[in-house]
């Protein structure tokens, strides 16, 4: 299970910060979520925050972009030094397109799904996505209850990735914990953000660590 941490759950007035304990307990991304006030009811971080991020860990970003019309924007991201990019399937009509774009510039390509969206819609985009991030939570705060109708939407993902042929990772974002994230793994999630479950917790780095285990311990 690879593990991004959501540094929007940190203490925002501590970002470096947060990319060292992020870097300590050995997180594969960083998750940004950058939100616009439009399509979330909240307004985070801006490409010059992206690009200081940048500029203070080697850590790949994993911009979760919960914007209206993503593509206008992504570029910018991108150039900001984003590693990857996922856009939402609701807030973009020219998914192929964008994500083909994002492909182009070299990184890697997401699409985002809400709880409500059947994963069943993207049948058509999956040779064009480099990884799917089903929303366990609807976005727009961290610190919210986990939606478990997630797994069942993970499963049925991994069949249809499956039976394409197409190399394809599963991503899951939201309320995601100790307590949920083996059955994530189960369910075919290769990813897992957790944005409170490690920095909310007393010492993040032993929290990253306490994830993976709990992703591959046996008996739970
Ligand atoms: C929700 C964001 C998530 C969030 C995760 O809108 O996309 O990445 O920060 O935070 P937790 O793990 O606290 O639900
Ligand atoms: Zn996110």
């Amino acid at each position: 299970m690879h593990l991004a941490p959501s540094i929007l759950a940190a203490d925002l007035a501590d970002l470096a910060g947060a990319l060292r304990l992020c870097e300590d307990g050995g997180a594969d991304w960083v998750h940004v979520d950058v939100m616009d006030g439009r399509f979330v009811p909240n307004l985070t971080f801006g490409i010059p925050v992206v690009a200081a991020l940048k500029r203070r860990t080697r850590l790949p970003l994993d911009v979760h972009l919960m914007v209206e019309e993503p593509s206008r924007l992504m570029e910018e991201y991108v150039r900001a030094g984003a590693a990857g990019i996922t856009i939402h399937w609701e807030a973009e009509i020219h998914l192929h397109r964008a994500l083909t774009a994002l492909r182009q510039w070299g990184v890697r390509a997401g699409v985002a799904l809400n709880p409500a969206t059947p994963v069943e819609i993207l049948q058509d985009v999956l040779g064009t996505a480099d990884h799917v991030l089903l929303m366990s939570v609807n976005p727009g705060f961290a610190g919210q209850a986990f939606i478990p109708e997630a797994l069942e939407k993970a499963r049925r993902l991994q069949a249809m990735a499956r039976r394409s042929g197409r190399p394809l990772s599963i991503g899951m974002d939201g309320g995601l914990g100790r307590g949920n994230i083996r059955a994530a793994l189960l369910a075919g999630v290769d990813f897992a953000v957790a944005g409170s479950a490690v920095f909310a917790a007393a010492d993040p780095v032993q929290e990253m660590l306490a994830l993976r285990q709990a992703a591959h311990a046996e008996t739970v």
